[in-house]
């Protein structure tokens, strides 16, 4: 079980993250003035209401009023849960979130860091190697593929031998630990090693972040198995990765729609020939983790299979697993290509023009599902309708609602002639069966922040987290008696355990919180106040005194009118307040 993610790391995160870019990668956004704009992608518009501002980091839209911050905002998008959105925000930065496992974590990626080590020094190595290698070369450029896509992709070659890894790398024990744990070793039982990699050419596969996890090996000539791969280990999970993702992220700034493949050479082949949106899913049928992986970096894929029954089983496996994960908005399809061909051979046959075509006719999921279905089942009959209903119906309950959902159980209802309602209600929610801990809106009650001057020093204070070391928030606002003052306080608290703190990471603190919309709201509040940089420290100070006052004042009227005593203290206090 994946633990919590660190907070740190949270705010780290959005500090790190600018909602700008991660907005206009999405929705082109105009610049206008000090803030950016665009027609609002939450509701229909046709002139732009939509504002996301650069210096307090986040979204508002003056239509329809969503807004956010960065992580808001891609929950909002891109359909993603909370920690899907970090995810998707972390990738995009190239790390890799920890999760809180008593302690765990840090042991682990200090593990971690020898095997990258390794992996990476033998794959250069095996680049070496293949430009001495003729032979090697020979069979690449049989393949069609230039010197300038082997380099891009890191191909290699392993030479014939069995210790040339060992000789190389093998200098100590930890670099001999280092070779066995990533498998580039093999230990035999009498204490003695041998490469797993010998002659073959050698496809490195890298993670989000370009780190080399594991190879794939292709003999030459032909031979059992054709491919070797690299075992399992802490840092290679074959059912995560995904060959050729890092390497599309790094050819393509706006990825419209990947192509998921099976082989390694089908990746490169089609980068050979111009379409350098390919990944392979490692040999094994695609797992919803590689799904979810693929629809955080585009919107649309395609799934590539071969027109034989293989290919069939492995398309049919890919959108089962595609329809626990796709959400509005995203596409999925399937493209056959003719039987004993594969996209390598195909597009070397047809060139990209032609290629591109049929990934534009692809069959779409809802053609494929229902087609697939239609063929088990005799629909002239009743219990073909039945039979067909009740496999529809297993599928479509994996899936979250959606208008997609919705979409797909109109279409059985028309195919088996039973109502949407009826079928509606024998359809159970994946939502509601598995998704335990949805977000659930609030009512804000209890504290509203009403006082005007409270809601000043708020917006204050959580536009510019720095003024918390400047004047610090008295200790009794704590227990205030005027609403909005112990918010106040606990902003102070956070700000002070994290000096660092960006106000949108201080406004992801109260996410689901009773607070979290009237914070929103002074996130962007816009008075003289906190327009007028250029005394803002000395107007936040003079305010925290001023609410000092007036509180300490209402408590002391409080009291006196409920002839309630006070303490030698208070009336100390309470004197020195009336000369103020
Ligand atoms: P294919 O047999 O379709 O190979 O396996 P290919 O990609 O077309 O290879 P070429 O064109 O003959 O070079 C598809 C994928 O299945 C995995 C590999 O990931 C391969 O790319 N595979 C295949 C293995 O892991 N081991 C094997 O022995 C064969
Ligand atoms: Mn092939």
């Amino acid at each position: 079980m994946a633990g919590l993610i660190p907070q740190n790391f949270i705010d780290d995160l959005i500090s790190r993250s600018d909602i700008v870019e991660v907005i206009n990668t999405r929705v082109p956004l105009k610049r206008k003035g000090k803030e950016f704009t665009a027609c609002c992608p939450f509701h229909n518009e046709k002139t732009p209401s939509f504002t996301v501002s650069e210096n307090k980091q986040f979204f508002y839209c003056f239509g329809c009023h969503a807004k956010g911050n960065v992580i808001g905002f891609l929950m909002d998008y891109e359909h993603l849960s909370y920690v899907d959105a970090i995810e998707s925000l972390a990738a995009d930065a190239h790390l890799d979130v920890p999760h809180e496992d008593n302690g765990r974590t840090n042991r682990n990626t200090e593990d971690k860091q020898p095997l990258y080590d390794i992996l990476r020094q033998a794959s250069e190595l095996f680049q070496q190697q293949l430009k001495s290698s003729e032979r090697a070369v020979e069979y690449l450029k049989k393949r069609g593929l230039s010197g300038e896509i082997a380099k891009q992709f890191k191909i290699g070659y392993a030479p014939d031998g069995w210790d040339f890894l060992i000789s190389r790398l093998g200098k100590s024990k930890d670099h001999l630990h280092a070779l066995s744990k990533t498998g580039l070793i093999v230990n035999k039982e009498n204490n003695k090693t041998y490469d797993r990699f010998r002659d073959r050419i050698i496809f490195p596969i890298t993670d989000q972040r370009g780190r080399i996890i594991g190879f794939g090996g292709r003999i030459l000539d032909q031979g059992e198995p054709k491919y070797l791969n690299s075992p399992e280990n802490t840092v290679f999970h074959k059912g995560f990765e995904l060959y050729g993702l890092y390497e599309t992220k790094q050819a393509l700034r706006k990825i419209e729609r990947i192509i998921v493949v099976e082989g390694y050479m089908d990746v490169v082949a089609l980068a050979q020939n111009g379409i350098n949106y390919a990944v392979a899913s490692l040999g094994t049928a695609t797992t919803t983790e590689q799904i979810h992986k693929t629809f955080r970096t585009t919107h649309e894929i395609i799934f590539c299979y071969d027109g034989d029954n293989a290919g069939k089983k492995a398309a049919w496996r890919a959108l089962e697993n595609t329809l626990s994960v796709i959400r509005d908005g995203m596409i999925a399809k399937f493209l056959f290509l003719p039987e004993k061909e594969d996209p390598d051979t195909m597009v070397r046959k047809e060139g990209k023009d032609a290629f591109e075509q049929r990934i534009k006719d692809a069959t779409t999921l809802s053609e494929f599902l229902f087609e697939h279905l239609k063929a088990e089942a005799d629909l002239n009959t009743k219990e073909g309708k039945a039979q067909l209903a009740s496999k529809a119906k297993k599928l479509i309950e994996k899936m979250h609602n959606s208008l997609f959902k919705d979409l797909l159980i109109e279409e059985l209802s028309s195919l088996v002639g039973l109502s949407q309602q009826h079928l509606e209600s024998k359809i159970s929610s994946a939502d509601k069966l598995n998704v335990p801990a949805q977000k659930t809106a609030k009512p804000i009650r209890g504290q509203q922040v009403q006082n005007n001057k409270t809601r000043i020093a708020i917006a204050l204070l959580l536009q510019n987290p720095a003024l918390a070391s400047q004047h610090k928030v008295p200790d009794n606002f704590k227990q205030a008696f005027t609403k909005g003052l112990p918010l106040l306080y606990e902003l102070q608290k956070i700000i002070e355990s994290n000096s660092e703190i960006s106000s949108a990471a201080l406004l992801e603190r109260f996410r689901d919180n009773e607070h979290e919309k009237a914070l929103q709201l002074l996130s962007m509040l816009q008075t003289p106040e906190t327009e007028n940089t250029d005394n803002i420290s000395e107007v936040y100070r003079s305010l925290i005194e001023r609410l000092h006052y007036e509180d300490r004042e209402e408590y002391f009227h409080h009291k006196i009118e409920n002839n309630e005593l006070l303490t030698d203290e208070e009336q100390k206090e309470y004197l020195e307040l009336c000369t103020k």
